[in-house]
């Protein structure tokens, strides 16, 4: 006789809260992860949250991830979570503001000014621009003055901020943007980057100073990137400096129906971009420089590496550039591989729920607790609520990693790692536009998976990987107190203030 279970499908457990409106919304605020990581102990890898009067259901482990990175269109929706806090910065007729087919083609356009060519020239432009700033910001100062094994302190978050946005203007962004930022583009940036604020994810529309602030320097951007479109149409550009960069790829590229981009949606796929790119590698970038600080070692064995790969015998090392990088710094890819997995910048991600979605029995993957209660229960997540995965919480979990909160790049290596042999197969799926890496049931995704997977990894890689070999090769360093704890405050994960580390200048 075939054995029958009972099907259940009540809603997920409710996390227990005192005030009704307000919910979660502090103890989730405050720390997310050990919200997560609390919460999983007590109802399992699925529950349901109240934030400020939403249902928000987190889905956790590689199985949860799954849910919401590969959920049906007519299941779950990221526009409907995310547009109207992006769609004011960003602008319309791009990404969250157009249907999901359009934002598809929308990332394979962009995906295809990504190229091989483009990153080859970007790593002579992000060397160029580091070398710049840091033979000129005052933070650098001692290293200015050529004084043998010169040493200082620097404010690490502050100078990958002003290293992030000098390197993705000048390769990216292109000559025009990189040009303004040192006059009125800087403070449209800061205007704007205001109005990324979780706040205008829980209450949309508030009439904040800051949201005026927001939209008139939307506007102007808009404007700015449209007047540089037009400018360069009438043959009014460096064509030398201008040809590798987005705007010019986007200019040339049309819809599958052959139409043309308007000029209103480059700009404002320029300015997501520009957005997308920045707090993510700026986190990671500041998380990187401090977990080295705390093992000064790697730094050295990161060094050795450079020398191993682009060392000349009068010992002097060779210009980076992309091919070598790629393939032949394989522990400079494993401490950004690591670094992402400690610090993914992104803690929550969101989609709206359309229709009722049914939670398989096995949503409770091997290694995530609470395999035992989630395993005879089918909940449902019901039409309203909102999904949110957190991958960062599997890429933090001591039952799935070895010495989970060690910072230990060479982990990378084993070919036992979790994340090597899980059941991940990063497949291509076709979304419509041609096939993609997909993925999703993962206990590392720091990129995310599925339709809204991102298009920038290649691009962070790259220009991760060529700031921080810049450092190695320059310095060596430490930090210069405790390792920061981290800030949840933003919509990003940076380290709390002040994160200072020490640098001393090799030669
Ligand atoms: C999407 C992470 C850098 C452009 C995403 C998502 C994640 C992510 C987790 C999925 C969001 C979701 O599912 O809701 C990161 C990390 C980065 C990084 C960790 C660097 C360390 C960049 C850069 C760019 C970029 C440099 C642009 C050049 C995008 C775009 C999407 C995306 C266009 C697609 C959004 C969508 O389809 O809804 N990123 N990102 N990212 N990212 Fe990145």
């Amino acid at each position: 006789a075939q054995l029958v279970l009972p099907q259940r499908t009540a809603a997920p457990p409710v996390v227990f809260h005192y005030v009704p409106i307000i919910g979660s919304a502090i103890s989730y605020g405050m720390d997310p992860y050990k919200f997560f990581f609390d919460n999983r102990e007590k109802y399992g890898d699925v529950f349901t949250f109240k934030l400020l009067g939403r249902n928000i259901t987190v889905a956790l482990g590689p199985k949860g991830s799954n849910l919401v990175f590969n959920g049906r269109l007519q299941q779950v929706s990221a526009e409907e979570a995310y547009t109207h806090l992006t769609t004011p910065v960003f602008g319309k007729e791009v990404v969250y503001d157009v249907p999901n087919a359009v934002l598809m083609e929308q990332k394979k356009l962009v995906k295809t000014g990504l190229s091989v060519d483009n990153f080859r020239v970007y790593v002579g432009q992000i060397t160029d621009e580091v070398n710049n700033f840091n033979s000129t910001d005052p933070a650098f100062a001692p290293f200015q003055k050529n004084v043998p094994k010169a040493t200082g302190t620097v404010d690490i978050f502050k100078a990958m901020c002003e290293i992030t946005i000098l390197t993705a203007s000048r390769t990216l962004q292109g000559k025009e943007v990189r040009d303004a930022l040192d006059k009125t583009f800087a403070d449209l940036y800061h205007d704007l980057d205001m109005g990324f604020n979780p706040i205008n994810f829980v209450i949309p529309n508030l009439p904040l100073p800051s949201n005026f602030r927001r939209d008139r320097a939307q506007k102007k951007m808009s404007n700015f990137y449209q007047e540089i479109i037009q400018k360069r149409r009438q043959g009014k550009t460096d064509a030398d400096e201008s040809e590798h960069d987005m705007i010019a790829s986007l200019m040339q590229q049309t819809y599958k129906n052959g139409r043309p981009l308007r000029d209103v949606e480059i700009a404002h796929i320029m300015i997501a971009l520009l957005m997308a790119g920045q707090h993510t590698s700026s986190a990671t970038l500041s998380w990187g420089m401090l977990r080295l600080a705390s093992r000064p070692e790697i730094i050295e064995e990161l060094y050795a590496e450079q020398v191993k790969v682009f060392g000349d015998s009068d010992g002097t090392l060779r210009p980076l550039d992309y091919d070598t990088q790629k393939v032949s710094l394989p522990l400079m890819d494993c401490v950004v591989r690591e670094t992402l997995r400690m610090h993914p910048p992104i803690h929550s991600i969101m989609r709206k729920v359309l229709s009722d979605i049914p939670v398989p029995p096995t949503l409770a993957a091997p290694g995530t607790v609470n395999t035992e209660k989630s395993a005879d229960s089918t909940y449902v997540i019901p039409a309203g609520h909102y999904v949110m995965a957190a991958p960062g919480v599997s890429q933090m979990d001591t039952k799935v990693w070895r010495d989970a909160d060690k910072f230990d790049p060479k982990r990378w290596f084993d070919k036992d790692n979790v994340a090597n042999t899980s059941e991940d197969k990063d497949e291509d799926v076709d979304y419509g536009w041609g096939a993609i890496k997909s993925g999703g049931n993962s206990p590392y995704l720091p990129f995310g998976a599925g339709r809204h997977r991102c298009i920038g990894e290649q691009f962070a890689y790259l220009q991760l990987g060529t700031i921080l070999s810049y450092f190695v090769r320059r310095y060596s360093w430490t930090l210069e107190t405790t390792f920061p704890g981290p800030d949840y405050t933003s919509m990003i994960v940076l380290p709390q203030q002040p994160a200072n580390i020490v640098l001393t200048e090799r030669k």
